[in-house]
């Protein structure tokens, strides 16, 4: 089939409704997105509309009507509340469900016993409507699945060749499709979040409920009330994330992706690393909402292995970018946690803050208690047997700490080859304690943050220290070895220098506990970001 390209003008809305009239589809531009339209009396034509899109069958189609009187062939009865909501939304981007009345094709409205109506504002439409004197069910004019059409390229791009003719009109101006509220419930449902938000909506209907499905997957066995709010849909075909972070923690997330591309508001752009796309302001859901569907077909062109989307705040018109983005997203969502890493040389007294970091709803992980729970995994202990020979183990395969450590912080080739062969294991287990953690920002207590390679899973590192003296006589009355030993554990530690290069954020603890503590909470506010 050739799709015949029309204009915007007479000629082409005259084409169109001759089309539409004899029971063909057409795509024409409406303030929202691109539809799809047929005769909603044509059963037929209506079937032609699910085999273009491949549109699962059980997804009902809307009926779009020029005049308030239109309705009244096509539900069985308009509630007091309808008149009220066509009143201040119609002709505008707001669909009402009703109870249908016999005309409908019986495909428009999937089996159910409603139909969805609305009235769309874009002139052209509206003129299509008119001229054709037909009430038309159109669906968005894009394949199942994909993202719903902005523009008639997009359209084109999709259906050119399955559908008898586009009209070749603007860019929608909303960007979302409509919002979906129904009547045919009690109490009213809003199904679909869009332009007319569900804060203006109740101020007409107060007792208005929001859709479980407008936020949430539903599970298996739950029906939607808006059976389109079941499917994966919106989608480009490189797999999206939907991220849920502030700015600054979804930059450090998306700046450690590698081969992704980063989808944020203009205020996180300077910030971002990777290939980006601007979704507009934070601020704008309704800019937010005209750049979607571009956007996220644009995602293709850039030949990533994954799309990361900064989740918008869920009110407004954003809570209809967002509902759009979990769908895109096949509901994958990730809320990174931030990592602050605690890191210095033995006895200068940072595991002491770890009642300070918990006040300030930090989770902690001790890396020397993952060392532990590493060591006892019997690949690692293999290993450690490889290199330190059987003498570090009791008769029971018990790791015996002490001997180890005699052995390992000998000199430094030991010292080496003790960190080469558990740090990898710590690491995986650190990852794992990271992922379990129930908290969303934590500590990472590690000794050997740096050399273990642990930093990479940090997005800020603070390093404490203390002069020597004090180290050692912490050591002693806190680890109950000998001087000997306690010495030799301080002389295969770093030096101040060798922090300094790595971090500004560097404590001295030479003072009091309340001292350390209070430069400690200034350096988490500042790197975690509260
Ligand atoms: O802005 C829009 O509404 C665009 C333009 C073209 O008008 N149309 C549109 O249609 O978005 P479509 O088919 O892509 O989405 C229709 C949505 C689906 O989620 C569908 O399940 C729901 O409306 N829907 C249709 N009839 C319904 C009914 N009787 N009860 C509940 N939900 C219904
Ligand atoms: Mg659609």
């Amino acid at each position: 089939m050739i799709t015949e390209k029309l204009t915007d003008d007479i000629a082409g809305i005259k084409r169109t409704a001759e089309i539409l009239k004899n029971g063909g589809i057409a795509a024409i531009p409406t303030e929202t997105v691109y539809g799809l339209a047929a005769s909603a009396f044509n059963d037929g034509a209506i079937a032609k509309i699910f085999a273009a899109k491949g549109r699962p069958q059980d997804n009902p189609l809307i009926v779009h009507i020029a005049e308030f009187n239109d309705l009244n062939e096509l539900v069985a009865e308009i509630p007091q509340k309808a008149k009220e909501l066509a009143e201040r939304f119609w002709p505008g981007p707001l669909t009402i469900v009703f109870k249908k009345s016999k005309q409908i094709a019986k495909n428009v409205s999937a089996g159910l016993d409603t139909v969805a109506v609305r009235m769309p504002s874009n002139a052209v439409a509206r003129a299509v409507i008119k001229e054709s004197g037909l009430p038309l069910a159109a669906p968005s004019a894009n394949l199942s699945g994909s993202p719903s059409p902005t523009s008639a390229e997009h359209v084109i791009s999709d259906l050119d060749g399955k559908i008898d003719a586009v009209i070749i009109s603007g860019d929608s101006d909303v960007g979302v499709e409509s919002t979906v509220v129904s009547l045919s419930t009690t109490p009213p449902r809003l199904l679909r979040p869009g332009f007319v938000t569900a804060e203006q909506l109740k101020e007409i209907l107060p007792d208005l409920v929001i859709d479980k499905a407008v936020t949430e997957q539903l599970k298996v066995g739950e029906k939607a009330e808006s059976p389109g709010m079941m499917y994966k849909h919106y989608s480009p075909k490189t797999e999206v994330y939907l991220v849920e972070a502030d700015s600054q923690a979804f930059c450090r997330f998306v700046n450690r992706k590698k081969n992704s591309v980063a989808v944020c508001f203009r205020e996180d752009m300077e910030k971002i690393e990777i290939p980006v796309l601007c979704l507009g302001s934070s601020q704008s859901g309704e800019e937010q909402a005209k750049n979607l569907f571009t956007l996220l077909r644009e995602c293709d062109n850039l030949k990533a292995n994954a799309v990361y989307v900064r989740a918008p705040e869920k009110k407004g018109v954003g809570l209809a970018v967002y509902n759009r983005l979990i769908r895109a997203a096949g509901f994958k969502i990730i809320k990174p946690k931030t990592v602050i890493g605690l890191t210095g040389p033995s006895g200068a007294g940072k595991s002491s803050l770890r009642g300070i970091a918990e006040q300030m709803g930090y989770g902690f992980i001790n890396c020397d208690a993952v060392a532990r729970k590493a060591t006892e995994e019997k690949d690692c202990k293999k290993e450690l047997r490889d290199a330190f020979g059987e003498d570090v183990f009791d008769e029971n395969g018990n790791l015996i700490r002490s001997a180890l450590a005699k052995k390992a912080f000998i000199s430094k080739e030991k010292t080496e080859l003790l960190n080469r062969t558990i740090f990898p294991f710590i690491n995986r287990l650190i990852e794992k304690e990271i992922e379990k953690s129930g908290n969303n920002k934590i500590i990472l207590d590690a000794p050997t943050l740096y050399e273990s390679g642990a930093d990479r899973h940090c997005d800020g590192i603070i390093v404490i220290t203390a002069k020597e003296e004090e180290r050692l006589k912490r050591i002693l009355c806190r680890d109950g070895i000998t001087e000997a030993d306690a010495l030799l554990r301080l002389r295969a530690g770093k030096s101040d220098d060798f922090y300094k290069e790595k971090t500004e954020h560097i404590i001295y603890n030479n003072g009091s506990f309340t001292e350390l503590a209070e430069k400690f909470k200034d350096k988490l506010c500042l790197l975690g970001g509260n």
